[in-house]
């Protein structure tokens, strides 16, 4: 089996399906992978953890059916330990839990590697970075939220971008090298200083989906963290 893990040295897009028109989501996947997209991000939410309900285990089974590109779904529930196996079984790569969700991180993401993905811990804006010291060598990835969790189009947090320099600083202390992911508000106009900062997978919805055609903008993307 081929490692579907970004590359630590490459930047990696991840366009959020959230902001997709659902009605032909087939074809929105397949223009993001013509333009580049590395992972397609899967927002799961459960209307309990955040004040939004999205999508479940049968759409991440559909969408692994025609996606080409690695599922990295970011579960915003409540209890994710008693979904993991299903979302896995159904075709994710990489699993992301929220800090904030989990009473037992280190199981948690125990659990999820056992399973044969790849475990990331999510970090809401009020998370501080101190708070993946403990977990820091068991986790594969770092999700960083740059927005409150819910809802897609909303503006980035400039914070965040202290926020991603302290989590890799956390774990270059630990001596792990594992991505960070930044999640939310993240545009052309942002994209560089978020890359600068030291995250590696950006997920972007809005600014790909909201626009006329997801394929030009995620090449654009991309052009503007390497600018
Ligand atoms: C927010 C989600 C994000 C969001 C990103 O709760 O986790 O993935 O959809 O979308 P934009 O880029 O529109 O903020
Ligand atoms: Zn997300």
């Amino acid at each position: 089996m081929i490692n579907p893990f970004p590359d630590l040295n490459k930047i990696a897009i991840a366009p959020s399906i959230l902001s997709a028109n659902f009605a032909s989501l087939g074809k929105d996947i397949s223009a993001v992978e013509r333009g580049g997209a590395d992972l397609i991000h899967v927002d799961v939410m459960d209307g309990h953890f955040v004040p939004n309900i999205t999508i479940g285990p049968q759409v991440v089974k559909d969408i692994k059916q025609i996606a080409k590109q690695p599922l990295d779904v970011h579960l915003m529930i409540s209890n994710p330990d008693k979904y993991i196996e299903t979302f896995i079984d159904a075709g994710a790569a990489m699993v992301s839990v929220h800090i904030e969700a989990v009473p037992h991180l280190s199981r948690t993401l125990t659990l999820i590697q056992s399973l044969g993905a790849k475990a990331g811990v999510v970090l809401n804006p009020s998370t501080p970075a101190g708070s993946l010291e403990e977990v820091a060598s068991t986790l594969d990835f770092v999700l960083v939220m740059s927005v409150n969790p819910g809802f897609g189009g909303q503006a980035f947090i400039p914070h965040s971008l202290s926020k991603i320099k302290k989590v890799k600083e956390v774990l270059s202390n630990a001596g792990v090298k594992a991505p960070i992911e930044i999640d939310g508000g993240i545009d052309e106009t942002n994209i560089q200083k978020v890359v600068t900062a030291g995250a590696n997978i950006i997920v972007s919805g809005n600014a790909i989906f909201g626009k006329s055609d997801p394929e030009s903008s995620t090449l654009a993307l991309r052009k503007a963290a390497l600018a």
